[in-house]
């Protein structure tokens, strides 16, 4: 150990003073005032030579080396109120609670318009006397081609348009449009037989702006006593006005569909288009084929009708003027709530 010199401790004094005053924290400051003032220090131990000194030198020895460390005790002590004080601030800063925020609030739930779409869309031939029909999304072959007269090579079964459901040889598949309903409608019901069926529809599209493999389609059938092509015209022109207004028109194009003859594109022509009035391509539909109503057991001499069918997405899309089909998969609940209660 050096000798206790006023030098010697002036170094021992600033070395320490400079450790407590870059002490950042209340553990460094520990760690400090350990080395600084514990035992070993070098403070400490000028402080335990001067018993050893020469008697004539205690008592210079004793003021120097008492002074030293009083100035360091004092430092820490000074220093440990800051960092106190600092560190209570940091910690009340961040259990801030800013009373002024905005509270977090539930969102209110909200219907989607495609469903509110189709319920308003069934209530419309509920109040003419229809009834609603419903049928499986997993559907049997036969229900959702066979049966609605598709030919056994009908490139609609092709497996690059259908969901087929391994194995399948179990001749399941999700269905890709809602005339199944059709002939689950006329071998579970009396005749004559008023429905729509309102549902999910599966095509293995991908999804795109105009696109997406899960779709909903709505189905009209009637099969009554001398139906005509004209009944099916007037239904279809009502359905046009409860959805588009007061000018709605359709318009019919000659189509070929397995399970109708004949069958028709139809148009529709929307007067309050927000683009401007046009036509727009809205569904199929037709007279329904003879074939379809024999394999019901029902005989097309006695009985006929019509069927329609058409999409609710594109219906939706018309009516809001929507572009993008991905905004209605997509589940935000914003995109639900532009249209609260009602579509
Ligand atoms: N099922 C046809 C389709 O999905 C639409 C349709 C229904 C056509 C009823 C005629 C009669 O395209």
């Amino acid at each position: 150990m050096s000798e206790i010199t006023p030098e010697a401790v002036s170094t021992a004094t600033e070395a320490a003073l400079a450790v407590v005053a870059a002490a950042a924290t209340v553990s460094d400051l520990k760690v400090a005032r350990a080395e600084h003032t514990g035992e070993q220090s070098p403070l400490a131990q000028f402080n335990a030579a001067i018993k050893g000194l020469p008697n004539d030198q205690k008592a210079a020895a004793g003021k120097l080396v008492g002074e030293a460390r009083g100035r360091v005790t004092a430092a820490v002590a000074e220093r440990e109120a800051e960092l106190a004080v600092a560190e209570e601030q940091q910690r009340l800063a961040s259990e801030a609670v800013d009373v002024t925020a905005v509270p977090l609030r539930w969102r209110q739930g909200s219907r989607h318009p495609l469903s509110l779409l189709m319920e308003r869309m069934g209530d419309i031939f509920v109040a003419m006397g229809w009834e609603v029909a419903e049928g499986p999304e997993l559907e049997n072959e036969w229900f959702n081609f066979d049966a609605m007269n598709f030919d056994e090579d009908h490139p609609a079964r092709a497996m690059q348009d259908t969901f087929f459901v391994d194995p399948v040889d179990s001749h399941l598949l999700l269905r890709t449009h809602t005339s199944p309903v059709q002939m689950r409608s006329l071998l579970s019901r009396e005749l004559p037989v008023y429905v729509v069926a309102p549902g999910k529809v599966y095509r293995t599209d991908e999804l795109d702006a105009t696109h997406t493999p899960v779709f909903h389609q709505i189905e009209g059938l009637a099969i009554d006593k001398g139906l005509t092509m004209a009944h099916l015209r007037g239904t279809l022109e009502h359905l046009a006005t409860a959805m588009f207004g007061e000018g709605a028109q359709i318009r019919l194009r000659p189509n070929y569909f397995p399970f109708t003859e004949p069958s028709a594109e139809m148009d529709v022509w929307q007067p309050n288009a927000k683009g401007g009035a046009r036509w727009v391509e809205w569904g199929g539909c037709g007279m329904v084929n003879r074939n379809v109503l024999r394999a019901a057991g029902v005989d097309p001499d006695v009985y006929q009708g019509f069927a329609f069918g058409m999409g609710i997405e594109r219906t939706l899309q018309f009516r809001n003027d929507m572009n993008d089909m991905r905004d209605m998969v997509e589940g935000d609940i914003r995109f639900s709530q532009q249209f609260g209660v009602s579509v």
